[in-house]
């Protein structure tokens, strides 16, 4: 029993989601066709698509789960289970426009043509704006409609902004976050589910070491206990003592979030000689 995956072909979330992949100890196959390969250390079948075509994938089962950005779920609709953020493929879908064009507000869009992939989202929140545009549903190359007097704007996905740039186009609003999630078929077998959850649990260690720091420290023993309180770590922070007599060395893990906050407690608390490495996996 293998557990199938659907990821991006080619894109902007294709390598990361294999990476992704590689990252969780899966080694994948080179294998001769495009269209799908395997592993030989883990059950999963990789099936390279569309990603604008994974959540239907998903939803008749022909795949068992998917990696797709949050922008092609909330676009097509389908009866998926979202099953995990993934922390990647951040980008924005967004209205731009041929930047000569002049643009005070989104009034300025009445009565204009907008082509889009994403005309479900935009109808909706076209409508939300109350602004009365057409729009020109076109499956791909959206941003040369302009250019070639399809369309006078355009409403696309961005994340470096260089298709925009390349096309001489510029960003006028965000009309949706998104990131990359990864989603499963409502009615997955049992053992499908094992070996999801299996994947599962790399993905969160990998998450949770990504979110993480390991930090080394020198401190004077009598400061010790004011340290140890700024320093909660996994369970407690590990102390060993020093060469030097009345001094010690403390090990912990700090979250990325909170990270220069911490230093600079540890500093004025009395810590030397700090240090701070990346964690690889991180398993609570
Ligand atoms: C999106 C979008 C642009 C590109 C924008 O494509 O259609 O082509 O990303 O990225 P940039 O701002 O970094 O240049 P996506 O990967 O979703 O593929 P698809 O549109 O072919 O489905
Ligand atoms: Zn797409």
């Amino acid at each position: 029993m293998k557990l199938k995956i659907a990821i991006q072909k080619s894109g902007r979330l294709s390598e990361e989601s294999l990476r992704l992949l590689k990252d969780c100890g899966i080694n994948v196959n080179n294998g001769i066709s495009k269209l799908k390969t395997d592993a030989d250390n883990f059950p999963i079948e990789i099936f390279f698509l569309r990603d604008d075509d994974i959540p239907q994938y998903i939803e008749d089962g022909v795949a068992d789960i998917g990696i797709v950005g949050e922008n092609v779920l909330l676009e097509k609709n389908k009866k998926v289970k979202i099953i995990e953020k993934l922390g990647f493929g951040k980008c924005r879908l967004s209205i731009a426009l041929p930047k000569e064009v002049k643009y005070n507000s989104i009034k300025a869009l009445n009565g204009k043509r907008i082509a889009t992939s994403y005309s479900t989202i935009l109808s909706k929140y076209l409508k939300e704006q109350k602004v009365k545009a057409e729009i020109h549903e076109i499956s791909g190359s959206v941003e040369i409609a302009p250019g070639i007097g399809l369309a006078d704007a355009i409403c696309d996905l961005v994340s470096s902004g260089s298709t925009l740039f390349s096309n001489g186009l510029k960003e006028v609003e965000v009309v949706l976050k998104s990131e990359a999630i990864l989603i499963s078929n409502q009615k997955l077998r049992k053992e499908k589910i094992e070996i999801l959850n299996k994947l599962l649990f790399r993905i969160k260690a990998l998450r949770s070491a990504k979110n993480n720091k390991y930090i080394l420290l020198n401190a004077p023993n009598k400061k010790l206990d004011t340290i140890c309180k700024i320093l909660p770590g996994m369970k407690s922070p590990t102390i060993l003592p020093l060469a030097e007599k009345g001094w010690s060395s403390v090990h912990s893990v700090v979250e990325e979030n909170q990270f220069w906050d911490i230093i600079e407690k540890l500093k004025t608390n009395g810590a030397q000689g700090i240090l701070v490495v990346p964690i690889e996996k991180m398993i609570v």
